[in-house]
């Protein structure tokens, strides 16, 4: 099993960091890259016409290993999850009364463009609702989610973990089914991929969307995104100049061009190059190619299952592991816990963690470690057994 990797981050050892479904911490090898691209641009002359474009290549390439995409034309960069679903909403025409399915309580960027697609073409959007009760919720909303897609599906927009408390959704029968009934499978992968091991080859989603400041452990506004070849036949939602064949030729950009570059290529957003938060993605998706997603997962199940027997011990629920990731779950609190109270006691003892609905949201990493669930689970048993 890979080691606690604490000492690559800067967190002070008072701080239980326990939110990375929240936002990642830098590594401090990111931090460098990044001072060192912005000061790059002091020096203008040094930033050459193959700047704009190696190491955005180099960057498809690598998030093309990291999730097994054969080919990385197809990736595109994005600036937000919101701009890549935008980008496949923008393709999508539904026939009156076809249905876009999606989960309860779905993260909004992934909500309100199928909004718009339903309202435009009377459409409908079925949202799956969670059980109501706790017990084998995971393995009932699967459950619910697989009965309700059927020939009047158009597609299927969900994420592989929900954001809020860590449900593990079954995309590989979720695509079988969507497969069955000529559905599409469009996924947002900004709270897994990264930390949880996913296969664009043996899935064959038709996008995969990913922010790439949680899990990919890179900056802010800078994201990733894979478009099926047929997708990638559809249009993009703005037209910039390098996303043109021969943008390369700077010297020929006016002499203007009515091809795009190949497959996703069309799709990244303008200014793609960014100088600064390219360098700094490519470096950490080259630190989880050598971490490994499978074994973010293992790490993060080691560190905290004593702790999550523990706040059941206390009447707390947690997901069945088996329909929940190791590195994001919720902590559902017994009837009348005083919330405030336990929000003021994680902050007393510096443990950051993320109320979501109704759930604790918790999200470890590679810098976590028992001791961080033990301070957890003591400021549980303070307000619990008060
Ligand atoms: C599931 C999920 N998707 C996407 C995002 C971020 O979306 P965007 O990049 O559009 O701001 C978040 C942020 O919390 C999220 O939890």
């Amino acid at each position: 099993m890979v080691d606690c990797q604490r000492h690559k981050f800067k967190i002070p050892d008072s701080v239980s960091y326990l939110n990375c479904a929240y936002m990642s911490p830098f590594l401090k090898k990111i931090e460098k890259v990044g001072h060192r691209a912005v000061s790059k641009k002091c020096l203008p002359f040094e930033i050459t016409g193959d700047d704009f474009f190696e190491n955005t290549s180099k960057l498809k390439v690598l998030f093309s290993k990291l999730v097994s995409i054969p080919d990385y034309n197809n990736v595109a960069i994005i600036p937000a999850t919101s701009y890549g679903i935008a980008t496949v909403t923008n393709n999508i025409v539904l026939n009156k009364g076809e249905e876009i399915i999606v989960v309860d309580e779905q993260f909004p960027s992934n909500i309100y463009s199928w909004q718009n697609v339903v309202n435009k073409h009377q459409g409908k959007l079925i949202n799956i609702a969670k059980p109501k009760a706790l017990k084998n919720r995971g393995k009932l909303w699967n459950k619910s989610i697989l009965e309700a897609i059927n020939s009047n599906t158009r597609v299927v927009a969900i994420p592989i973990v929900h954001w809020s408390d860590g449900t593990l959704f079954d995309i590989e029968a979720i695509r079988k089914k969507t497969k069955e009934n000529n559905a599409l499978l469009i996924i947002d992968g900004t709270q897994s991929i990264g930390a949880l091991p996913f296969s664009v080859s043996e899935i064959q989603p038709d996008a995969l969307i990913c922010s790439g400041y949680k899990w990919l452990l890179g900056p802010y506004s800078i994201g990733l995104a894979y478009f099926s070849d047929e997708l990638c036949k559809g249009n993009p939602i703005e037209e910039n100049w390098i996303n043109r064949k021969n943008s390369h030729n700077f010297a020929n950009l006016v002499n203007y061009e009515s091809d795009y570059q190949p497959k996703a290529g069309k799709f990244n957003v303008g200014e793609m190059s960014n100088f600064t938060l390219t360098p700094m993605l490519l470096e950490s998706i080259k630190q989880l190619l050598d971490w490994k997603p499978e074994r973010i997962q293992e790490y993060t199940k080691y560190i905290s299952e004593k702790a999550i027997r523990k706040l059941k011990r206390l009447g707390c629920f947690i997901e069945n592991e088996k329909y929940r990731a190791a590195h994001l779950f919720g902590i559902y609190l017994p009837e009348k816990t005083d919330l405030n109270a336990l929000k003021k006691e994680l902050s007393k003892q510096k443990v950051y963690v993320s109320f979501r609905g109704n759930a604790v949201r918790v999200s470890p990493h590679l810098y976590n470690t028992k001791m961080d669930f033990e301070k957890l689970v003591k400021c549980f048993i303070t307000v619990l057994k008060k």
